[in-house]
């Protein structure tokens, strides 16, 4: 018997199961980022934020980039058009394969996926390393969106612990021993969101570890271009032994523009064809044309010499805020000097929950992230991550004013 559509169906037909209710497992056990929401309030023109990882938009290159798009479309208007491979466009696969090289990490362009910005990456890793219940081991604290891609997988997340010197390898070892982890993820460079680096010696160390260990490294770094001085850090991926069980992902967005989604991840060969499997899955493949547009730019401009004055400028920014931040926030606090990145970690004395003084910053007009939602364990609620690359000094001023205004009569909260 055929029933009309509009018939409406009784409780009893159709019991009242909402719609999110049939989501499968994995989707259904995640929040939403805390971050993420927090970063909405940060698009309020009335607010002067210092939440954000954003690079200064004041410093993209719209005339390159144009000129860029531009030549594309003139030399081959119909290619940048037209449906193209997963893995990457030569030209594209070509220049990220020369900058990884560039970094210490020796490169073929059959190595390099290219990807959506790295952010995809790190989704495309989670989707093809991690089984359900799997661990991955984490420094606490880490890049939030890592862990919601890995939570996607099912991931079980122990962490490492690290100090202002990156990852401990004595820990990691330790970890390694104990939860017997799939993956370690790392950001060993200007890491997001405390702003140390890992020294050297102690990324010798972990290479000689891991490549004891049959565990894969997952070694993210958007960050190594932004640095302040002349100490060049080399991916713990150069070290030949770990070639069949590293990823390292790398990103334009801080250093061309995030609006282009491009990134890439440098892998063992023989795992390529099944991350790229996988993208297929899901996107098909990266724009064309903007990896067309991307490579043109890497060719014909020197990123290095065009970088040099942003970075200049980031130098600045981050000691200006370093010192209003100095001067706003209560005697006590601990506050981070990175020697690059984008971020200063900071840390409230005794009795300072940083989440409850967001809300304060927000009534005076400016905001931060309290750093509690970056740790998978035992966050230290009275820690917060400020980005100095967005705001101009003169406006970074008035945010701290504001910021100053906030902390004046805090509601002290004893944790
Ligand atoms: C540590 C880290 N990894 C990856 C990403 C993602 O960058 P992309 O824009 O390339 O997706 C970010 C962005 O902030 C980051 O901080």
């Amino acid at each position: 018997m055929n029933h009309p559509a509009h018939v409406p169906t009784t409780p009893k037909e159709q019991p009242n199961v909402r719609s999110t209710d049939l989501l499968n497992n994995n989707t259904r056990m995640l929040g939403s980022s805390p971050i993420r929401d927090l970063l909405e309030k940060s698009f309020d023109p009335g607010i002067i934020s210092f939440a954000g990882g954003n690079p200064a938009a004041e410093f993209f290159d719209v005339e390159g980039m144009s000129r860029s798009f531009q030549a594309v479309m003139d030399r081959y208007g119909r290619r940048a058009m037209q449906y193209s491979s997963t893995d990457g466009e030569p030209e594209m696969r070509a220049a990220a394969a020369s900058r990884t090289a560039e970094m210490g990490v020796p490169t073929d362009p059959d190595q390099v996926l290219i990807t959506t910005g790295s952010q995809q990456g790190i989704g495309l890793l989670g989707q093809t390393l991690i089984n359900h219940g799997d661990v991955v081991l984490v420094e606490n604290p880490t890049f939030v969106s890592a862990l919601l891609a890995f939570s996607l997988q099912g991931a079980r997340f122990k962490t490492i612990h690290s100090d202002e010197n990156g990852a401990v390898p004595e820990s990691l070892e330790e970890a390694i021993r104990r939860w017997k982890p799939k993956a370690v993820y790392l950001i060993p460079t200007f890491q997001n969101p405390t702003g140390s680096t890992l020294t050297q010696e102690r990324r010798t160390r972990i290479a000689d570890i891991l490549a004891e260990a049959n565990v894969w490294l997952i070694e993210d770094d958007p960050y190594s271009d932004i640095r302040f001085t002349n100490e060049k850090h080399i991916p713990i991926s150069a070290d030949p032994r770990l070639n069949t069980r590293s990823f390292l992902l790398n990103s334009l967005s801080k250093v061309l523009a995030p609006g282009i989604r491009i990134g890439w991840i440098r892998s063992p060969k023989d795992v390529l064809p099944y991350l790229s499997r996988v993208k297929q899955a899901s996107t098909l493949q990266s724009s064309t044309i903007d990896q067309l547009a991307a490579a043109h730019y890497l060719q014909n401009n020197d990123l290095p010499s065009r970088l040099a004055p942003v970075k200049a400028e980031y130098m600045n920014r981050r000691d200006h805020l370093m010192k209003g931040l100095m001067a706003a926030l209560p005697a006590g606090t601990d506050i981070t000097r990175p020697k690059g990145g984008l971020f200063i970690w900071a840390r409230l004395p005794a009795g300072f929950n940083a989440s409850v003084m967001l809300e304060s910053a927000l009534l005076a007009g400016t905001m931060f992230i309290p750093g509690a939602p970056f740790y998978v364990e035992e966050a230290d609620q009275r820690t917060m991550r400020f980005s100095y690359s967005s705001n101009p000094v003169g406006q970074a001023e008035l945010g701290l004013t504001r910021l100053a205004n906030a902390f004046a009569e805090p509601p002290l909260l004893v944790q």
